[in-house]
């Protein structure tokens, strides 16, 4: 299995800029970060350089390894060029399937034969995407969390058809860039955190519909009896409502859920989204 030195990162949004800075930090990478939209390489640099400047001014980390491990990034609006020298390409643009699809196609005409191709999405099972390649071996899911450069977890997932030799490399990549990998061996909606999390935040809503128990008693339960830093309610609405709704009535139209609890309808009805709009089950004034 050979080092996966030069990674491609597609998409310079949230995700994408710190995937490509956990991964410079690591000083073992030559990193290049692509965006097709103008001022948003811009962007994500200026952001970064806030994340280094915040960990500079904590201790974590020297000022010249910040400065290095910014220089380390390279940007590019082109993808063709730099994917022809990969050895891992992970796809962070936004959460749309055609966008996506579009990615590995290209990626499929113009990357190196070699490279690994990972997709970041949250929601889209990498079977969806790796025909699209030509080459679903070399594809793997790769889901960090966000903020990448503080949450150690990477999920990745096997598809059908990805091998053994890609899953092996994409786990040990992860181990190099100091976060710790699980494996999901078949495809699943929601992987592992995300199953979990709806699991519990689905109880959490019944308890409350049922009328068993207040929202700030069932967060306190659950922060206090079983160590969780957040509560499931003042989770939802830190995650926002609207997004937690979507995702719950996507999986229940595949028969995989089930309907999103009527709490939760009404307060997204009433545009009641969390922290975002300054209520949801909570008022934050
Ligand atoms: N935000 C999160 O908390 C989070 C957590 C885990 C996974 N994800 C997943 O990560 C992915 C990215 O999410 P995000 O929140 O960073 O989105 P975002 O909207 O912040 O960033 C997406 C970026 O992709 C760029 N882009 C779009 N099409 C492109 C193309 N063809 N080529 C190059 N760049 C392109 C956009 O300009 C934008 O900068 C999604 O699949 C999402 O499901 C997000």
């Amino acid at each position: 299995m050979h080092e996966l030195k030069r990674v491609v990162v597609v998409g310079a949004g949230t995700m994408g800029s710190q995937i490509a800075l956990q991964t410079a930090l690591g000083g073992r990478h030559d990193v290049t970060l692509v965006d097709t939209v103008a001022g948003q390489l811009e962007r994500a640099r200026a952001q970064n350089r806030k994340l280094l400047d915040r960990s500079v001014e904590k201790g974590r980390l020297t000022k010249d390894a910040a400065d290095a491990a910014l220089k380390r990034i390279v940007d590019s609006k082109d993808l063709a060029a730099p994917a022809a020298t990969a050895d891992l390409v992970i796809e962070a643009v936004i959460e749309n399937f055609d966008a996506k699809k579009s990615v590995f196609e290209d990626l499929g005409k113009h990357a190196n034969e070699h490279a690994i191709l990972a997709s970041n999405s949250s929601t889209i099972a990498i079977s969806r995407l790796a025909d699209a390649s030509g080459r679903p071996q070399l594809c793997c899911n790769m889901h960090f969390f966000h903020p990448v450069t503080v949450m150690q977890l990477c999920e990745v997932v096997r598809g059908p058809k990805t091998s053994d030799e890609t899953v092996e490399a994409a786990m040990e990549f992860i181990r190099s860039i100091d976060r710790t990998p699980v494996l999901l061996k078949k495809e699943i909606w929601g992987f592992i955190v995300n199953r979990i999390l709806f699991a519990a935040s689905e109880e959490a809503m019944r308890l409350l519909e049922g009328g068993y128990a207040s929202a700030e008693d069932i967060d306190i339960a659950v922060q206090k009896g079983l160590n969780w830093p957040m509560g499931p309610f003042h989770l939802l609405d830190f995650s926002g409502l609207d997004i937690f709704y979507g995702a719950m009535q996507d999986r229940h139209s595949t028969g995989d859920g089930p309907e999103p609890p009527e709490v939760l309808r009404k307060l997204v009805e009433e545009g009641r989204l969390g922290r975002k709009t300054g209520k949801g089950f909570f008022d934050y004034g």
